[in-house]
């Protein structure tokens, strides 16, 4: 990721809050997700689960689906915060990059205020499925 400013301490602070209001009895896997707008909106998310397993929704998404309802569709970074700093499932890459392809990512622990990896978007999802492809079919 080239020459991309880390985020304020304080979306830092924040996604890991999110993390903390994650409702996960199920998997005790709390996430918490900010997406930042292009015009610095901030927007978080924390994983609901639901005795249906299947109905559970990430973190990511959670965040995303709330932007896209408050009218904002362009985004320049997301911080997400779990245990071991994991990388965006492949549902979510798949759901952010429908927005954001270009999209930061920045993942940290819950205890840390470091960034323990950076990416980009399109290197966790190469050849990604677009809209273009459905335009383009004959
Ligand atoms: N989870 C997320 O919130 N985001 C991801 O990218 C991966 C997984 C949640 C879903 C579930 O509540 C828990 O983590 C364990 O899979």
């Amino acid at each position: 990721m080239s020459n991309f400013p880390d985020p304020p301490s304080s979306i830092i602070a924040l996604a890991q809050e999110y993390q903390r209001r994650a409702y996960c009895p199920y998997s005790k896997f709390p996430v918490g997700a900010v997406l930042v707008g292009s015009n610095d909106e901030v927007f978080g998310g924390c994983n609901v689960e639901n005795s249906s397993f299947s109905l559970t929704i990430c973190a990511e998404r959670v965040a995303m689906h709330t932007a896209v309802a408050a009218g904002v569709r362009e985004f320049s970074y997301l911080v997400l915060s779990s245990h071991g700093a994991v990388a965006p499932c492949g549902a979510c890459r798949q759901v952010l990059a429908e927005f954001a392809p270009n999209l930061k990512l920045f993942l940290i622990s819950p205890d840390a205020p470091e960034i323990q990896q950076r990416y980009d978007l399109q290197e966790l999802l190469p050849a990604a499925f677009s809209g273009s492809a459905i335009k383009n079919a004959p």
